[in-house]
C-alpha cells in the first residue's frame, strides 16, 4: 500500500479530528454596525455563548464600531443586555466578567478618517494589552450601500492587509449579497479588491444550522439513502421555508427585496444545492463548494413561468388566534406595494442524477407555522400485489429532513393496518435530535463566527455560488416585474395558484 496517497473513500474522514473542540488562536472580532438588530439579537449572544462554552481563546477582543457618542462601558452595557437576553447557554457572571474585559468601542461614522485611524491604532494597542497578535476579523453588519466607504477606509488604513501586522485579516459579509446578478458582481469585486478571496466569508446562516449540515452526514455517511438519491427512484423534491412571522421592523428593506431575493436566492437555493450535489472528494471548503457550484450552475427554469413561478402577498387574516394586518397595511409599506411575501417555483437540475426530477421550492411570510424542511418524495412502487382498496391510502415514500423546528428526519412508508384485512397506510419513523442526543445544537451564528476565527470556510458560499444563484432569480424577477402578486390570507399556505402549480403536475404540497 502506498502510504503517500490520501486515505480517500470517505469524505467525512476528518470528523475524528473535529471531535476535539476547535478553539481559534489569539484574535479580535471587529463589528461594524454593532448597535443594529443582527448584532444585538444574534452576534453578541453567539460571542457570549462561545465564551461560555470555552471556545474563545484567552487572548480575544471584541471591538464595536458605530456612530454613537459612547465609551467602552456603554458598549459593554449594551453587549451585556444582549447576552443576557439572547444567550442559549445561560448567562453567568464569571463568564461575562472575563468577556467584558476584552470589550472596546470606537465611536465614529464611516466617512470619518480619524475614527478609522483610531480603530487601526486600537487593534495595534490590543496586540499588547490583549495579546491578539495582529489577527482580526471584520464583521460588516451594515447595509451593503455602506460597504464601499468602509472597505475604502480599511484599504486606506491597511487594516485589511495580512502582511502589515504579520497576522491574518478576514472580512465577514452578511446578506443581502446584492439585488441582482450585476449588483452582486459589483459587490464581490469591491470586497475582492480589498481582501483576498480566501479571507472573505459570506454568511448564509442556514449553512450554520446543525440539521443542514446533517444532510451531508445523512447522504454521505450512510449506505441506505444514496443509492436511491436520483431520478431512478425520486419522483420530486419539495423544499419549504415557511414563517409565521411578518416582516417585523424591516419594512424598508423587505419592500425593496421581496421573498425571492430575501431567502430564495440564498437559504433555499443553498438547501437545494446540498440536496442535489455529488459526493465531495474531501470534506473541505474547496471540494464542498465545488460540488454546490456545479449544482447551482445546472439549475434550469421552467419554460412556462406563468404556470411554474408563483408569487403572493399576504392580506389580513388570523394567525395563532390573533388578527394580523395585511402586508400593505404594515407600517412603512406603501399601500400599493407589489412586493411578494411568498414565492414558489419549479426548478430542474440538469444532470444525469436529476434529469426530469422537479424541485419545488416555496417560501413565505405569515404562513400557518414556522417550518423549514426538505422532502424527498420517492416514486410509487412499480407494482402493488394488493387489491386496489387495500392501498387507497398509501402515498409516496418520503424522506423528510426537518431543518426546523423539531429538528430531525422522518421516513414515511406504507405499513399494514392491524386487523384481518390487508390494508396499507402511511406511517412515519422519526429521528429527533432532542431525543437522540444529549448535547443541544449550537446556534448557527455560534458555529459560523467560530469558523471564521478558525479560518474554516466550508460553510460559507463562494462568490460563484452567489452569482449563479442570482442567475436563477433574475429571470424570475424580470418575469414578475410590473405584475401583481396573488393574494393569500395571512394564516393560509400561500396563494391558490401555488397549489394549482403542483396539481397541474399531478402532485400536491406536503402539509408540514
Ligand atoms: C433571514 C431573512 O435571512 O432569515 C428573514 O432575511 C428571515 O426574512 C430569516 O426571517 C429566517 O431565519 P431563521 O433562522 O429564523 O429561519
Amino acid at each position: 500500500m502506498n502510504h503517500d496517497l490520501p486515505s480517500g473513500g470517505n469524505p467525512l474522514r476528518d470528523v475524528r479530528d473535529r471531535r476535539l473542540p476547535r478553539v481559534p488562536g489569539p484574535c479580535a472580532l471587529v463589528v461594524f454596525g454593532v448597535t443594529g438588530d443582527l448584532a444585538r439579537k444574534k452576534l453578541i449572544p453567539a460571542i457570549y455563548d462561545l465564551a461560555n462554552r470555552g471556545l474563545l481563546p484567552p487572548a480575544f477582543a471584541v471591538v464595536g464600531f458605530a456612530r454613537r457618542d459612547w465609551g467602552d462601558g456603554d458598549f459593554a452595557a449594551l453587549a451585556r443586555e444582549a447576552a443576557e437576553k439572547g444567550s442559549r447557554t445561560g448567562f453567568r457572571e464569571d463568564v461575562w466578567a472575563r468577556l467584558s474585559n476584552s470589550i472596546r468601542f470606537v465611536p465614529g461614522s464611516f466617512d470619518d478618517d480619524a475614527a478609522f485611524d483610531k480603530l487601526a491604532s486600537t487593534l495595534v494597542e490590543m496586540e499588547k494589552s490583549q495579546g491578539i497578535q495582529g489577527n482580526a476579523a471584520f464583521y460588516l453588519s451594515i447595509p451593503p450601500a455602506m460597504f464601499p466607504v468602509v472597505l475604502k477606509q480599511m484599504a486606506r488604513t491597511r487594516m485589511c492587509d495580512n502582511s502589515v501586522r504579520g497576522g491574518w485579516r478576514r472580512v465577514i459579509v452578511e446578506k443581502p449579497f446584492g439585488q441582482d446578478l450585476k449588483s452582486a458582481r459589483d459587490l464581490n469585486d469591491l470586497v475582492d479588491d480589498v481582501f483576498t478571496a480566501q479571507d472573505v466569508f459570506r454568511i448564509d446562516h442556514y449553512l450554520g444550522k446543525e440539521t443542514v449540515q446533517n444532510l451531508l452526514a445523512l447522504r454521505f455517511a450512510n449506505t441506505l439513502f444514496e443509492p436511491m438519491w436520483n431520478s431512478n427512484y425520486v419522483d420530486s423534491v419539495q423544499i419549504t421555508m415557511a414563517e409565521d412571522v411578518g416582516i417585523g421592523g424591516r419594512a424598508v428593506f423587505y419592500d425593496s427585496a421581496g421573498a425571492a431575493r430575501d431567502v430564495l436566492q440564498n437559504h433555499v437555493l443553498q438547501l437545494l444545492a446540498l440536496t442535489a450535489m455529488e459526493e465531495p472528494v474531501a470534506f473541505d471548503a474547496e471540494q464542498i463548494r465545488n460540488e454546490k457550484t456545479k449544482v447551482l450552475g445546472a439549475i434550469s427554469l421552467p419554460d412556462r413561468l406563468e404556470d411554474y413561478a408563483i408569487r403572493g402577498q399576504y392580506s389580513e387574516g388570523w394567525l395563532g388566534g390573533q388578527r394580523v394586518a395585511g402586508y400593505t397595511d404594515e407600517e412603512l409599506v406603501p399601500g400599493n406595494s407589489r412586493t411578494e411575501t411568498y414565492a414558489a417555483v419549479r426548478l430542474g437540475v440538469e444532470t444525469r442524477r436529476w434529469a426530469g426530477v422537479p424541485f419545488y421550492l416555496r417560501t413565505g411570510k405569515r404562513l400557518p407555522r414556522r417550518v423549514t424542511e426538505i422532502a424527498v418524495v420517492f416514486k410509487k412502487a412499480p407494482h402493488l400485489p394488493f387489491s386496489s382498496t387495500a392501498t387507497e391510502e398509501l402515498g409516496n415514500n418520503q424522506l423528510v429532513v426537518r431543518v426546523q423546528p423539531d429538528e430531525g428526519v422522518t421516513l414515511r412508508f406504507g405499513s399494514k393496518v392491524p386487523g384481518s384485512a390487508m390494508e396499507v397506510r402511511d406511517v412515519s419513523m422519526d429521528f429527533l435530535y432532542g431525543e437522540a442526543f444529549t448535547e443541544s445544537s449550537p446556534e448557527a451564528y455560534e458555529r459560523l463566527v467560530l469558523d471564521v476565527l478558525i479560518g474554516d470556510a466550508t460553510l460559507f458560499p463562494r462568490n460563484e455560488e452567489v452569482e449563479l444563484s442570482w442567475a436563477v432569480i433574475d429571470p424570475l424577477e424580470e418575469f414578475w416585474a410590473g405584475s401583481k402578486p396573488e393574494p393569500y390570507r395571512a394564516g393560509e399556505w400561500g396563494p391558490r395558484a401555488a397549489d394549482t402549480m403542483l396539481e397541474r403536475d399531478g402532485r400536491h404540497w406536503r402539509r408540514p
